[in-house]
């Protein structure tokens, strides 16, 4: 059984997940344009995103108000309760900019420093992934599973590209390498849902280089509770050095390839 806390932040997460998509997915305005810049030119921030993670922010306040969060638009409140609430209000807000289907509400909840709760919320696509720790991956009543490993070069690989000049220029080295060893590779524009493809065997394996916290937290738990390995360079945890997923099997040789490639140098 799950434990109560963990059955609360679900509960949580899932009411605020469905909020802020329900308010991203009808209330997209027409004309939507950017709103302001990060990182570089091409690193976006709508409207959309700001009321999004507005809207998250505010519920979670409400509902656990001793919590913290930290949030891809500058949410950052430390909390005294021990759990605190990774957000990402738009993953994939390129494709939301253009009005491409493939982009999410991402919230994941830590218990002491560690991922106990993720739910992926794609409203365009009409699923919900969530995964407690310990407790299996789901899209509504459905189990998740990975797919089993195909051989390496078998095997179709989703991955996504950084927001810097200098990164993207090595990122397009390493897919250079890869691209002609594998079945094919996938670019879907929202690390979040890729990583949940893995979850429900869309994808076979998945890896990007220079991801945030909020971008990986939730769907990476979803993966590893589908029965995915995650982790970053050998022997390590994803961060935004390297975030790799893939099924045992195919896990330890895309992982290694990527070692050998230099996917976590910029
Ligand atoms: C981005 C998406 C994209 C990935 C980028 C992320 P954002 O998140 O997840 O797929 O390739 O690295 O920054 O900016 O849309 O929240």
């Amino acid at each position: 059984m799950t434990d109560p806390l963990k059955a609360e932040l679900l509960s949580v997460a899932l009411e605020a997940a469905a909020r802020a998509g329900a308010l991203l997915r009808d209330g997209r305005p027409a004309d939507l344009g950017v709103a302001a810049t990060k990182t570089s030119p091409i690193d976006v921030v709508t409207e959309m995103d700001l009321a999004a993670e507005k809207l998250i922010t505010d519920f979670l306040a409400e509902r656990r108000p001793a919590d913290g969060v930290l949030g891809e638009e500058g949410a950052s409140t430390a909390g005294t309760s021990g759990v605190r609430w990774v957000v990402d209000p738009i993953d994939g807000t390129v494709n939301y900019l253009y009005g491409l289907p493939s982009w999410a509400v991402s919230i994941a909840a830590e218990i002491d420093g560690e991922t106990a709760v993720g739910v992926v919320a794609a409203p365009v696509r009409g699923e919900t992934y969530r995964a407690v720790r310990g407790g299996g991956a789901f899209a509504g009543d459905l189990p998740l599973t990975v797919r089993p490993a195909p051989a390496f070069g078998q095997a179709l690989i989703g991955t996504g590209f950084g927001y810097l000049t200098e990164r993207r220029a090595a990122q397009a080295e390493v897919l250079r390498a890869l691209l002609p060893e594998v079945r094919d590779i996938r670019r879907g524009g929202s690390a979040a849902i890729d990583l949940c493809d893995v979850a429900c065997g869309r994808l076979d394996g998945y890896y990007e280089r220079g991801l945030n916290p909020w971008d990986h937290a939730a769907g990476a738990l979803i993966a590893r509770e589908a029965g995915a390995l995650t982790g970053g360079r050998p022997g390590e945890a994803e961060s935004g050095e390297l975030t790799v997923a893939a099924p045992p099997g195919l896990f330890e040789p895309l992982q290694a390839r990527l070692d050998e490639l230099g996917a976590w140098r910029d």
